[in-house]
This record gives C-alpha cells, sequence and structure tokens, in this order.
C-alpha cells in the first residue's frame, strides 16, 4: 500500500510498504478514506522530535473497517469509523478514568504514558496516512460514524482537533458568559476558540501573526488579535477594561516564537499568565516535550522552560497540560455534527490526495497564506 513515511528533516514520501495485518484477536484494519496533516506531524517534519526514519505517519484517521480479529465484537466489517488519536487499551487505571491519552498498557517502558499512531516516542504504531491502518482495542478505540459519505470533512477532525480543543475549554473551564484568550490560530487554536462559543463564551480573543488564520478566526464570531501589530497581552488586558480574560488556551507548543520569527519558548505561557485573571485557569493543548535537541538553550534541550511561574502562583491559576483523551468527547461531538450545531470543517482549507502529502506538508509548514489544514484521501 502506499503511505507518508519519515525520511529525514524536512523529508516526507509516499512510499510502498507492507499493509498491515491483524497481529492481535483485537485489532482491527480500517481502509482509510480521510487522513489529516495536523501542526503535531510538523514538529517531526521541522526535525525537531526523535522519529526515527522511514516511520509511517498520520494520527488523524477515519475510514471503513476492512477485516476484524477474532475478538472484536462491536465493531464490524464495513462499519464507517473515527480513529481517535490515542491507542488505548480501555481496561487500565487511566483509561477507566477517562484519561486514554494516559494509558499505562500500549506504551510502556517508553517513560511517557500513552501512546499514538505515528509519532515519536509514542509506542510502535504505524500512522494512518496511508490506505490502511491498524488498529489496537478496535471494541474501545474505534467511534461508530453514520454510514455513507456525509459530514466526511467534519468528521475527519473527531480523530483528534476537535475533541482536543474542547478539552482545552475543559481544562480552562470555559463556562457561559466567559471572555477567552486563545493563543495560536492554528486549526487547534480555531476549533478552541470555536469550541469556547459553543459552549457559551461572551467573547473570544485570538493571537497570532498569520493573517488568513486571523481572518478565519474573526469570520468563526473570534475577535482577532495580531501579534505582529500590538502586544496581545496589553491589547487582550485593555478590552477586558483591566481584569483579564475568565480563561486561556495555550494551542501554539515549544516552538512559539514572537513574530520575528525568533523561538521563545516560555512566551506564549508568559502571555497567558498575564492575560488571565486571578483564580482562572488555562489549558496548555501546544505540545511541550522533555527532550528537543533543536531548542535555542541548554535548558529548553531538556525541556526546562523558565516562564512566569511566581506570577502563575500569586494570582492562584490552574494549569492543565497534556494530550487530550479523545474518547471523552468524540461520541458528543459527533453527534453536535450530526445535528448541524457544529461544522468544525469550516477550518479545511485543502482536500488533496494521498500522493500530494509531500507538498502538502511543505506548503502547510511554511504557514502559507490559506494552508490552514490539508485533508489527504488515499486511493481516488
Ligand atoms: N494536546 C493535544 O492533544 C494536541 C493535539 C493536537 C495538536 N496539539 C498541538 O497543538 C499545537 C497547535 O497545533 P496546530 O495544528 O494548530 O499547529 P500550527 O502549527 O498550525 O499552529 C500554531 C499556530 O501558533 C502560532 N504562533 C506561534 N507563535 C505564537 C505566539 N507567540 N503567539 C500566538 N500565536 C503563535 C503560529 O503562527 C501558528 O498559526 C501544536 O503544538 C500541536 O502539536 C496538541
Ligand atoms: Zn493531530
Ligand atoms: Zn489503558
Amino acid at each position: 500500500m502506499k503511505a507518508v513515511v519519515y525520511r529525514s528533516e524536512r523529508n516526507v514520501a509516499v512510499e510502498e510498504v507492507p499493509e498491515p495485518r491483524v497481529q492481535d484477536p483485537r485489532d482491527a484494519i480500517v481502509r482509510v478514506t480521510t487522513t489529516n496533516i495536523c501542526g503535531s506531524d510538523l514538529h517531526m517534519f521541522e526535525g525537531r522530535t526523535s522519529v526515527e526514519r522511514g516511520k509511517i505517519l498520520g494520527h488523524e484517521v477515519m475510514g471503513i473497517v476492512e477485516e476484524t480479529g477474532s475478538a472484536v465484537e462491536r465493531i464490524g466489517i464495513g462499519d464507517r469509523v473515527s480513529v481517535p488519536f490515542n491507542v488505548s487499551c480501555g481496561t487500565c487505571r487511566n483509561c477507566v478514568a477517562g484519561w486514554s491519552s494516559f494509558c499505562l498498557r500500549t506504551n510502556p517502558g517508553a517513560g511517557v504514558q500513552g501512546a499514538a499512531y505515528g509519532y515519536a516516542e509514542m509506542g510502535p504504531y504505524d500512522g494512518g496516512q496511508a490506505e490502511y491502518l491498524r488498529v489496537p482495542f478496535a471494541d474501545f478505540n474505534l467511534l461508530h460514524l453514520p454510514a455513507g459519505r456525509d459530514f466526511e470533512a467534519d468528521f475527519a477532525l473527531l480523530s483528534d482537533i476537535f475533541p482536543t480543543a474542547w478539552h482545552g475549554c475543559a481544562m480552562a473551564g470555559v463556562s457561559p458568559g466567559d471572555d477567552v484568550a486563545v493563543f495560536g490560530a492554528g486549526p487547534v487554536g480555531l476549533l478552541a476558540a470555536y469550541g469556547a462559543m459553543l459552549q457559551g463564551a461572551s467573547r473570544v480573543f485570538v493571537a497570532d501573526k498569520e493573517p488568513d488564520r486571523l481572518r478565519l478566526a474573526k469570520s468563526a464570531g473570534a475577535i482577532p488579535v495580531d501579534i505582529s501589530v500590538a502586544d496581545p497581552v496589553e491589547a487582550i488586558v485593555s478590552s477586558t477594561k483591566g481584569r483579564g480574560v475568565d480563561c486561556g488556551i495555550e494551542a501554539v507548543g515549544y516552538q512559539a516564537h514572537d513574530s520575528s520569527g525568533q523561538e521563545h519558548p516560555e512566551l506564549v505561557l508568559d502571555n497567558l499568565v498575564q492575560v488571565v485573571r486571578p483564580t482562572g485557569a488555562i489549558g496548555v493543548l501546544g505540545v511541550y516535550v522533555p527532550e528537543d535537541p533543536g531548542a535555542g538553550t541548554e535548558q529548553a534541550r531538556h525541556g526546562r522552560i523558565g516562564f512566569d511561574f511566581g506570577t502563575a502562583f500569586s494570582k492562584g491559576l490552574r494549569i492543565g497540560t497534556g494530550q487530550a483523551p479523545v474518547a471523552r468527547y468524540n461520541r458528543q461531538l459527533r453527534d453536535l455534527i450530526v445535528a448541524e450545531r457544529a461544522k468544525p470543517s469550516f477550518i479545511i482549507s485543502h482536500e488533496m490526495d494521498l500522493s500530494e502529502a509531500p507538498e502538502a506538508y511543505e506548503r502547510f509548514d511554511r504557514r502559507e497564506d490559506g494552508w490552514t489544514k490539508v485533508v489527504l484521501h488515499p486511493g481516488v
């Protein structure tokens, strides 16, 4: 089959690889109909992870069940399904507690709890930017979707970023009437802003420097804050009469940079500590890593990010972090899509053939104008 593989820094290729097989009676094989490129993939693309050469990439996947292992009961051949990016067992202590992103069974020994498809340090699982994907613990992991092709683009966002965005709102404690600040207007930040509005926020500020992404934030009903023309802290604090927002969402990650492109891994955390009012909360969705060989300082190379924790403590802020447990939210968000109360696909800018993945990676990575989110269709 064809799959997107990591070759080296800024070099991915569509290669011929063996098709996945059922390895365990609880596995299913999914024929991929849509798979997306994620901002998380760009950390690998840019050579800022330990991902190994030859790894099949991709963790945002949906499709049709092609084959099931003998122990799979709930999922049948021909079912249309969404694959959460977390590979989880469903029965360990963390999974049972709703933390499928910290499964104790699927990535043992890595020093990192939790597993994902096609990702550095997240276990041995092949990715889904491919024609087929093996899904372990299929009964637990797969989410049923209505048969047919309806809502394909919306459902494609159920693997990761729509539930992830929702989790950011949950960690930030978004409540009706709140003012919310979202940093980062990539796909995750845009859907976090959208999710906050669905949850009843009154005003959502979205900070970034990319004009096309800020325009999209505005068209979704948020208040864009262009960090290249104004200090986002001043802009947001003055718009809230000096009080600050009720909560904040970090959708940037450890490669946060100023508007000249200079990286400052603490920048967005500092900004959020300043704009969130005392006793508010911050949900950190953007990825931070324990080891970053490409970081600018010795401290940051080992994941030590010096941000203004003193002010955070003085303000009594709560901070949530980590990979999102997709299974906690994906059913409800699927039903919001089916009921046409949510349409997250407004962020999708490009639908391309899997064979065009290398070009798509390059252009999405450059944050080229209009390249907000790319979905790929294998075998078209
Ligand atoms: N926690 C999770 O489960 C989870 C899931 C998916 C993605 N992520 C992470 O979320 C982050 C965002 O993902 P994405 O797909 O939207 O990626 P993206 O790279 O497309 O978006 C990041 C955006 O942040 C902006 N940015 C950079 N510095 C900034 C600053 N100082 N202030 C404001 N904006 C700034 C960039 O211009 C860009 O538009 C990534 O780190 C990704 O790895 C986490
Ligand atoms: Zn993703
Ligand atoms: Zn588990």
